[in-house]
Order: structure tokens, then C-alpha cells, then sequence
């Protein structure tokens, strides 16, 4: 008998998550199982809103970014805002999403997400649901794998981003701060601003003292540099400080971070009179191509999903350890987020450079 299974995109997009649904389709396939999308993340699953998915709707989709089957970074199925008059109500309609589920006659789900919707999946799972997950996001902070699908991406723009300001700081002798995404972890700052050979490089997991970076700045501009790139996580903050965050986070969404390169340029701007400028990359480094490392490891990791489902190995995900295709449990997954080591390798090499990391 062919199997019917279903395939969600949850959490914010990312370069990659079209090849993840191309692999599984295409695997899918070729063992006679049917691939439904549910559309628009959790929010789908809801309002039943599903499209079929063939070798041919797939055809193109390995370099195409974003994703096909639309996203959702705040529906919820156990905290769902529903529009009531006047305004909005979280419920539980976890119940209405599995008899959905259940109509279609799907046998499992794979989830392609990131922390968030591990963390529902496995809430799905405790209620019967059989999910399988795939780790992606840009921000690189899920503990089961090594590589989450979208980061490097998200890396090369970054890098490449900062090669540009690179040569338009020199040419007006100018700091220039560059911040990006990361939520919580300093992946994106570290690999990027290594990778673009920035001066300064600021992360979460290394709260800054801004008189160090001022001393950094006045030691190299009184030699021979002329100008400087500093790159800022949006989670990173000056020691005793706070995060800078936009938007509170609530029930139904995580907080939104931002501000932290503008509330740097304040900072040196009272300890020194050079001229600074700030680049904020924002979600140009979640948009567009994705690399030929994510379209690898979205292959390879939505494959390694549709081999779990085969082998009944519910409530894991893929994950890569070491080069090689391999399973964690989900739980694993969203245990705890994986942050960049401040005695780390990466960290090493910096400071080695003379990088200052604050
Ligand atoms: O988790 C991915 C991410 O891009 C973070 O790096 C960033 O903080 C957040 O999502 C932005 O979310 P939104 O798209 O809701 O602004």
C-alpha cells in the first residue's frame, strides 16, 4: 500500500528549505508514497490548507529560495491566536490540527524547522502524531547537528556583505558597524566576520566593554589603518548590559532583536570623533540562493528523512556530525541552544589574528 505523508516549513524561512522539499519528494516517489504541503507553517494545519507535491511541482526548486509552501514564525497549534471581535485569542487547537491530519489521511509529518517547531513537534508526538524533523535555520544554534540548513548561505552573504563595506570604508577612512542575524548564538558573526576579515567582532556569548573596543579602535587608527569594520550579532551586549531588543516576545512569538550596531555607533560616538556608519543585513541574509553547501545538505538531509520514516524512527531528526548523515532525537534538537564556545576553536583563531571579540 502507497503511504500518504505530510511535509511543514515552520519558522522563519530560510536558503535551502525548497531543496529539503524537493529531496523528500523525490525520494518520496521513487518508494510510491504520495507528498502533501501544508502551507503557511502550523497555520495550514489549521485552517486546511494543503497542496500536493509531485516530482514535477519539484522540478525547479533546488535553487529557488524561501519556500514553496509559505512559512508561519507565530502559529502555534497548543497557543494559536484566533481574530475574535475586538481583537485576539490564544487557544489550544492542537486537537482540530490532528483530526485535520487525520482526514487527509497522512501517516506522518516531517517538520523542517528550528527550534520552535521541534519543540511543537515533539508536543504533536505526545499526542500521536508520527514526526520526523529536519534542523534548518540560519542562526546555526540547534544542538543535534552541526550545520543547520540556510547558515552558510546566510554566511556567504554576510562575508560578502562586508567585503563591500570593506572597501567603501577605506575609501572615506570611516568605521563602519555591520549587524546581523543570530538570535541568541554568534554563528553568523563569527563565521562572517572572520571570513570578511572584519576588526572587531562582537557576539553573545562575549559581552563587550566598550573602552576595550575604543582602546582597540584609538591603537589601530594611530598607527597606520585609516578605517575599521566591526560586525555585531543583534544578540550581542555590552557587560552589565541588556539585549537590544524591538519587540517583546509573547506567547506566540519569540522577542524581536535588533538595535545593537546603531546602540554600539552611540556608545564610541561619545569616546571618539571618527566617523561611523551602520549596516544592518537583516533578512538579505535569509533571502534569495541557497549556497551549493545548504542545496547539499538539504538534500542529503531530507533524504536521511524519508529513510527515518521508512525505518519507524519517529521523533528524530536528521543532523550532520563529523561529514556524515546521521539521526538525533528531537529532544535533543531543542534541549538546549548550541552557542558559539568562548574557548572555542573559532574564538582562538580570532584572537590569534589580533581580532578583538570585546
Ligand atoms: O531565527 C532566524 C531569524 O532570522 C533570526 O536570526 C532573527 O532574529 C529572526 O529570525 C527574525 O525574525 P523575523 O523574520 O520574525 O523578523
Amino acid at each position: 500500500m502507497s503511504k500518504r505523508i505530510g511535509i511543514l516549513t515552520g519558522g522563519g524561512d530560510c536558503p535551502g528549505l525548497n531543496a529539503v522539499i524537493r529531496a523528500v519528494v523525490l525520494h518520496a516517489d521513487r518508494l510510491g508514497w504520495q507528498v502533501v504541503g501544508v502551507e503557511d507553517g502550523f497555520t495550514g494545519m489549521y485552517e486546511q490548507r494543503y497542496q500536493d507535491l509531485t516530482p514535477r511541482s519539484v522540478a525547479q526548486l533546488i535553487s529557488r529560495g524561501g519556500t514553496v509552501l509559505g512559512s508561519s514564525n507565530r502559529a502555534n497549534p497548543f497557543a494559536y491566536p484566533i481574530k475574535v471581535p475586538g481583537g485576539e485569542e490564544i487557544r489550544d487547537v492542537s486537537d482540530e490540527c490532528l483530526a485535520n491530519l487525520g482526514r487527509l489521511g497522512l501517516e506522518a509529518l516531517i517538520l523542517v524547522g528550528g527550534d520552535g517547531t521541534m519543540s511543537i513537534g515533539q508536543q504533536l508526538m505526545a499526542k500521536g502524531l508520527k514526526v520526523v524533523g529536519v534542523p534548518k535555520t540560519i542562526d546555526n544554534d540547534l544542538e543535534a547537528t552541526e550545520y543547520t540548513v540556510g547558515f552558510q548561505t546566510s554566511v556567504e552573504v554576510a562575508s560578502d556583505a562586508i567585503d563591500r563595506l570593506h572597501t567603501t570604508a577605506e575609501s572615506h577612512d570611516r568605521i563602519i558597524i555591520c549587524e546581523v542575524m543570530g538570535r541568541y548564538a554568534g554563528w553568523i558573526a563569527m563565521e562572517a566576520g572572520l571570513a570578511g576579515a572584519a576588526d572587531v567582532i562582537l557576539i553573545p556569548e562575549i559581552d563587550y566593554d566598550c573602552s576595550e573596543i575604543v582602546g582597540h579602535l584609538r591603537r589601530k587608527h594611530e598607527g597606520r589603518d585609516t578605517y575599521s569594520i566591526i560586525v555585531v550579532a543583534e544578540g550581542a551586549k555590552p557587560k552589565g548590559g541588556e539585549l537590544s531588543v524591538l519587540r517583546k516576545g509573547d506567547v506566540t512569538q519569540q522577542e524581536r532583536l535588533g538595535g545593537a550596531g546603531q546602540r554600539l555607533a552611540d556608545q564610541l560616538r561619545d569616546h571618539v570623533d571618527y566617523d561611523i556608519r551602520v549596516s544592518v543585513l537583516g533578512h538579505i541574509l535569509r533571502g534569495g540562493t541557497p549556497c551549493a553547501f545548504d542545496r547539499l545538505l538539504a538534500t542529503r538531509f531530507g533524504a536521511k528523512a524519508i529513510d527515518l520514516l521508512r525505518e519507524g524512527r519517529f521523533g528524530e531528526v536528521a543532523a550532520l556530525r563529523a561529514g556524515e548523515i546521521v539521526s538525533a532525537p528531537m529532544s535533543e534538537a531543542v534541549a538546549k541552544l548550541k552557542r558559539v564556545d568562548p574557548d572555542g576553536d573559532l574564538v582562538h583563531a580570532a584572537r590569534a589574528l589580533g581580532v578583538h571579540l570585546g
